[in-house]
């Protein structure tokens, strides 16, 4: 059945809502005491009780307004959501990305919500658990920190670049992305890692840093962060013409974007486990 998909502005209101009401769950949650409740790809891979309990509320939330839209989570996947209907809308949730930090009571933690139809992000939002702060953007209607519209850095010089990076939990995948940093970091301002890559990718939103890269990024680290990237004029893609996703994600101001691209390409930013 080919369903069709509602405006945007409407998935927008229900993603800020659900997203609201999510940080407020880590947030209260984050204060009664936190602490791991499993491990995923690695010992340092951690998940809390809330980062599930914030998931299931999210799936709920979405559940009961949009019932016929599929969700996919961090945690729980696709959940018991259907697949995806020709004109549908699927939600991808990361219910608190930059779990080590959540873990560690450092206020750089977020909800990142993001709506998809016809596999393009539409909607994301943002809200950084700790401080409140929200990013939203909407495909073609700009990106947004609580009620400013935001425009990228207008840095053109690579060597003045302030970029942030992350890296993952595979020990053998980290000892290649610090192999690249450190040959990029002489060719570069500074070099930041912060620990949540939807906040990243805000901060370059706003040029709060100039560029953003990283490898192995999943779905709901990217979606809505990526889309607020891209509204505030960033360039978002992979390495060759390819879109960004698991290989690498690229997000740089347009005049950066060749540059640190030639560096990463010659770097093998994409390679390695
Ligand atoms: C992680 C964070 C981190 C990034 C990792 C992600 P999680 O997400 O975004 O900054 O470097 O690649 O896996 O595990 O905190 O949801």
């Amino acid at each position: 059945m080919i369903r069709s998909a509602p405006p945007t502005q409407e998935l927008l209101e229900i993603a800020i809502d659900v997203a609201r009401d999510a940080a407020a769950t880590a947030h209260r949650m984050r204060a009664e005491g936190v602490s791991v409740a499993a491990t995923k790809s690695t010992v340092t891979d951690v998940v809390t009780a809330a980062d599930r309990a914030v998931e299931r509320q999210v799936l709920d939330a979405l559940r009961k307004l949009r019932p016929d839209d599929a969700v996919l989570g961090e945690e729980y996947g696709a959940g018991d959501t259907g697949p995806v209907e020709a004109g549908g809308v699927r939600w991808i949730v990361d219910p608190i990305d930059g779990t080590v930090n959540y873990l560690y009571g450092l206020p750089y933690c977020a909800v990142s919500l993001a709506a998809e139809v016809a596999g393009e992000v539409v909607v994301g939002v943002v809200r950084n658990v700790a401080t409140g702060e929200e990013w939203t953007a909407t495909a073609g209607g700009g990106a947004w920190r609580d009620g400013e519209r935001l425009r990228c850095s207008t840095e053109t010089d690579l060597g003045q670049a302030l970029v942030a990076t992350g890296f993952g939990y595979d020990p053998g995948r980290r000892a290649h992305q610090a192999r690249v940093v450190a040959e990029l970091i002489p060719h570069v301002r500074d070099i930041r890692r912060m620990g949540a890559a939807a906040l990243d990718l805000c901060l370059a939103a706003e040029g709060r840093v100039d560029a953003y890269y990283e490898k192995g990024l999943a779905a709901w680290d990217q979606a809505a962060g990526g889309l607020v990237a891209t509204e505030a004029g960033l360039r978002v893609a992979g390495l060759d013409g390819l879109p960004a996703g698991p290989d690498l994600v690229i997000a740089a101001p347009p005049a950066l974007f060749a540059p640190l691209h030639s560096r990463l390409a010659a770097l093998d930013a994409s390679g390695g486990p």
